[in-house]
């Protein structure tokens, strides 16, 4: 168990099915869906912090018609073997579609919004779900063999301190040319993704040892399927209602999905 206390940063332990607690006498229910909330009131900038349901629905209903399965296949290959031993976190895991899906005895998922983590414990009982944020995370130091972080935000600084030494932080994010065609319906001047910023520019203790880009393309034929991709991108909440409606009508798309996988080392 790698789940710290929030209040004093000591060890949590599941004392019984329905709580965890620490030696300090911290306690923490544990939902009836086997997640736990460890994200105090004071951590919160809103009361319902993360994605929106809209923006989580939509990307469960896309995310299950398997059209990023091929980077579940990229990012499962380049994991060492660790189905034995060994720690793996997903920091902002959402609804728990990559952490469901890769090897390891154990895992564990953290996001801060509660309806996705509820959904995620929901879906995948065999992996330790928690409420928390990236930006102070409830996690003991040098506790995680691999730490993710799947288009979410991510604290350098926390990362190099949860991961042990000789980890691996993987870091998936779009690539330039993800896409792209969407893009090009709904905006006059499409701009390719800016992927230049290094996390081993930000700390000198993780250290890039592999990068590379997981590109194909995507057919998608199911119009609920598009409506979905285009609630769960950035880039359709930013065009204007005309924009919108014109491109919720396809009954047909075809897109790049492009995604740069960087795995650091940590020294
Ligand atoms: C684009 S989604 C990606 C979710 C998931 N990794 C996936 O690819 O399906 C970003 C996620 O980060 C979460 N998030 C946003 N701010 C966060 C924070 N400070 N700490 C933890 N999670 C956060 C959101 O709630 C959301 O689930
Ligand atoms: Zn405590």
């Amino acid at each position: 168990m790698i789940f710290a206390c929030p209040v004093c940063h000591e060890a949590l332990l599941l004392r019984d099915a329905r709580h965890f607690a620490c030696v300090n006498g911290h306690h923490f229910d544990r939902a009836k869906e086997g997640y736990v909330n460890l994200l105090l009131a004071n951590q919160k900038k809103s009361s319902d912090p993360g994605d929106s349901k809209t923006m989580i629905q939509a990307r469960r209903l896309f995310l299950n018609g398997g059209y990023y399965q091929p980077l579940i296949a990229a990012i499962s290959q380049l994991l060492p073997d660790f189905s034995n031993d060994g720690a793996i976190l997903d920091v902002g895991c959402g609804e728990g579609y990559y952490i469901g899906q890769v090897e390891c005895s154990q895992r564990y998922g953290i996001d801060i919004s509660k309806i996705a983590i509820r959904y995620a414990a929901k879906g995948y009982r065999n992996v330790e779900f928690a409420v928390g944020s990236a930006m102070n995370l409830p996690i003991l130091d040098n506790s995680v063999d691999i730490m993710l972080s799947i288009f979410a935000p991510l604290d350098i600084a926390e990362a190099v301190r949860v991961i042990k030494k000789d980890g691996l932080l993987v870091k998936v994010r779009p690539n330039s040319n993800h896409l792209f065609e969407l893009k090009q319906l709904l905006y006059d001047t499409p701009q390719t993704h800016d992927i230049s910023a290094l996390l081993s520019d930000m700390s000198d203790r993780l250290r890039g040892i592999h990068s590379e880009a997981v590109t194909y393309t995507l057919q998608i034929a199911n119009i609920e399927h598009i409506q979905a991709l285009l609630q769960m991108t950035p880039y359709y909440w930013h065009a204007t209602s005309v924009q919108q409606n014109q491109v919720s009508k396809l009954e047909e798309l075809q897109v790049t999905a492009d995604f740069r996988i960087d795995i650091y080392r940590l020294a």
